[in-house]
């Protein structure tokens, strides 16, 4: 049988890249939103690539699709949220309490599903650099770095059932998650990133797939942070 893949956000974005780089891999794999209308528009353009339409944050729905799957060999959490960025003081405590709600919460409720019907295999939750630190967006940097916490902590727990949790930690990508910024923030962002610009979701789809192959697994609890370098922080001259 072909293994199995579940990768969330799949619509579009990261998660789209990540469904169509695991499948041309090989993978059975189906891609999960809770936007319908996006996931009927790509997958007008695939073939071998299943659809699910499902919110993350419902353990219902999550539960319903992990159960009409023949099997699960790789979860991949990429269904998440953004924001505009925003001073503290301007951050209301629903838009923080949404986000977390998403991010985490969602990240938490599949990892969970699956781990229940899993017997060997990966889950790679996609975090953000913004883990590290950022200003205008304490609530994104505080989910993200959540998802971190969880990739380590379920890592420990599951590795002696075979399966490992890893993160990746992409930069800026070129999404629509991005496209919200105006052209004066988007500048500015551009400035800070060493490559000059947002990298393509394939670069992220890449580190996925290592993490879901079989050389990947001697890797658990790790961040894999893909960022062209920006963590690195700045040259001194
Ligand atoms: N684009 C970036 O610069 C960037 C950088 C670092 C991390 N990330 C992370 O990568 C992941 C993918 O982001 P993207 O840039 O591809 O954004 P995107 O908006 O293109 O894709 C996110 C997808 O998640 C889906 N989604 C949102 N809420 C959901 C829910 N409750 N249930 C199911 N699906 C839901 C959306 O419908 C969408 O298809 C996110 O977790 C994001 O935080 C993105």
């Amino acid at each position: 049988m072909q293994p199995q893949a579940l990768v969330t956000g799949g619509a579009q974005g990261i998660g789209r890249a990540v469904a169509e780089l695991l499948a041309q891999g090989g993978w059975h794999v189906t891609a999960a939103d809770i936007d319908a209308a996006a996931l009927t528009a790509a997958s007008a353009q695939w073939s071998g690539i299943d659809c699910a339409a499902l919110d993350v944050t419902s353990s219902a729905q999550v539960a319903a699709v992990l159960d009409g799957l023949p099997a699960l060999d790789v979860v991949v959490n990429c269904a998440g949220i953004a924001a505009e960025l925003l001073p503290l003081h301007q951050i209301s405590r629903s838009a923080f309490e949404q986000m977390l709600r998403v991010n985490v919460g969602g990240t938490f409720i599949l990892a969970r599903e699956a781990a229940r019907r899993m017997h060997k295999g990966a889950i790679i939750n996609i975090a953000s650099r913004g883990y590290l630190g950022g200003a205008g967006a304490a609530h994104y940097v505080a989910s993200k770095a959540a998802v971190v916490g969880m990739t380590r902590s379920l890592a420990v727990e599951l590795r002696w059932r075979g399966i490992t949790v890893n993160a990746v930690a992409p930069g800026m990508v070129e999404t629509r998650m991005i496209a919200q910024f105006t052209p004066d923030m988007r500048a500015r962002l551009n400035r800070l990133e060493p490559a000059g610009g947002a990298m393509p979701p394939a670069a992220i789809a890449h580190a996925v797939a290592y993490l879901a192959s079989p050389a990947g697994r001697s890797m658990t609890g790790q961040v894999l942070l893909v960022d062209g370098g920006k963590s690195l922080g700045v040259a001194p001259c």
